[in-house]
């Protein structure tokens, strides 16, 4: 999906609920004693990227090889390339290279932003930006910007593509987890709070070993300084994840990256996109049609992402869908903070691992259960069972006996 400039006047109708528990562990909000300017924080830590040439990312990517092309975005075209970081000692690294569009002021806005922001961030749940590209000469602006390698796509990739395997719920918990952690050191934890503005699941990247990776900084903002609420902007932002207040004043807070959230926790859950347009029309909208189904209803394991139907946590799930309600809960006040949200997030993920640890035990239980049973009614004792090599009972109840039900715990469901 799209970025967009301008949002035309949008009448969606909002959920109006209560917000989930206060959760008495969160961080008290930092207070700023002398905010400092993105650009002066940026001066001091400039010196940590590195200024690459045409050339050089030229060269990288093969001359911009349609074949090392992996996504593309309101952007420009992003590329996977390799070169050398360290002056000529080191193997050369795997990068991916985003080459601006030549679309003017509006491309060099966000590739400025990009750089500024991403220049003073560092942060597990954040891509690494390594360094850009920025030559004017007579072909024209060249733009570039230069990112740690993610080998595994985004995450709209892994809940949308059938051809990508499942992911499993523990994983879609983990990742939701480590997004809103990003998130939350943007709000909180830098001499200045930065508001994303475009949080949506194809720029949650992916490493190796599944861990998020918040991406696209180009409309990145400073949020509100000393008592103001919000700053007033234009809004921007990508439709279907902004939230209704911004589209309608232009208001900008750190709210609009909760609602934000809010709409992908509901995507991940349901394997939907926000809009879809092949199906009928009462299901069309994403969280319209969510709300037939409320979250402590009979009904509500019916949204439920059939690819991993039996494979989850009902109450995980309700939890999931009712803190994605409080972040789209129509007064932006009464939406949790993003540190609420990651605690939230944190029992979850602690519940679900209990509750998954409570299943693999019972059904270890009952399968020893269900040897004791053939045993006497076969009146055969332990001793004269007969062991074949691979006989799966004998090997689940051999499992829960030596209490390796407990390394399953790591194990993904
Ligand atoms: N650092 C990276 N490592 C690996 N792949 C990346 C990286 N950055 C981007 N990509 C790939 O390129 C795709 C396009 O990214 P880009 O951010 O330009 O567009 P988008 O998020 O799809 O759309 P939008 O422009 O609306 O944000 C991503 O979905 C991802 O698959
Ligand atoms: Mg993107």
């Amino acid at each position: 999906m799209k970025c967009f400039y301008m949002f035309k006047k949008d009448n969606t109708k909002t959920k109006q609920e209560k917000p989930l528990e206060i959760i008495s562990k969160v961080k008290p909000r930092r207070v700023i004693s002398s905010p400092r300017s993105v650009i002066e924080m940026y001066k001091e830590k400039e010196h940590n990227l590195r200024v690459f040439s045409f050339e050089e990312l030229r060269y990288a990517t093969r001359n911009f090889n349609r074949l090392l092309k992996i996504g593309e975005g309101g952007f420009g075209s992003v590329y996977k390339g390799c070169i050398r970081l360290d002056d000529g000692v080191a193997d050369p690294s795997v990068v991916a290279v985003k080459a601006l569009k030549k679309n003017g002021l509006q491309g060099h806005k966000q590739w400025l932003a990009e750089v500024q922001f991403l220049g003073i961030v560092e942060h597990p749940n954040l891509v690494k930006l390594l360094g850009y590209c920025s030559e004017d000469g007579e072909r024209g602006i060249r733009r570039l910007l230069v990112y740690e390698y993610m080998p595994n796509k985004s995450l709209e990739d892994h809940i949308f593509s059938r051809a990508l395997p499942t992911l499993p719920w523990k994983r879609r918990l983990h990742i939701m987890l480590g997004a809103a952690q990003g998130l939350a050191y943007l709000h909180n934890e830098l001499d200045v709070q930065v508001i994303y503005r475009d949080f949506k699941s194809s720029n949650v990247l992916l490493d190796v070993e599944f861990m998020p990776k918040l991406s696209d900084f180009g409309l990145a903002r400073e949020g509100p300084t000393g008592d103001k609420s919000h700053v007033s902007t234009e809004p921007v932002g990508t439709y279907g994840y902004a939230a209704p207040e911004y589209i309608q004043t232009g208001r900008l807070a750190t709210h609009c990256d909760v609602w934000s959230f809010g709409v992908v926790l509901y995507e991940i859950l349901t394997g939907r996109r926000v809009l879809e347009r092949h199906r009928s029309r009462n299901e069309q909208k994403l969280l319209d049609w969510v709300k037939q189904f409320p979250s402590d209803s009979k009904r509500f394991g019916m949204i439920i992402d059939p690819r991993i139907r039996n494979h989850y946590s009902i109450s995980a799930a309700r939890k999931m869908a009712k803190l994605a309600d409080s972040c789209m809960i129509k007064n932006p006040k009464d939406r949790p903070t993003m540190d609420e949200v990651v605690e939230s997030l944190k029992q979850i993920v602690e519940e679900s691992e209990e509750t998954n640890l409570i299943r693999i035990f019972l059904s270890t239980t009952t399968v020893q259960m269900k040897i004791k049973e053939i045993m006497s009614k076969n009146s055969m004792g332990i001793g004269n069972w007969p062991r074949p090599v691979y006989s799966p009972l004998f090997h689940s109840g051999m499992v829960s006996c030596l209490g390796e039900n407990l390394l399953v715990k790591n194990s993904v469901i």
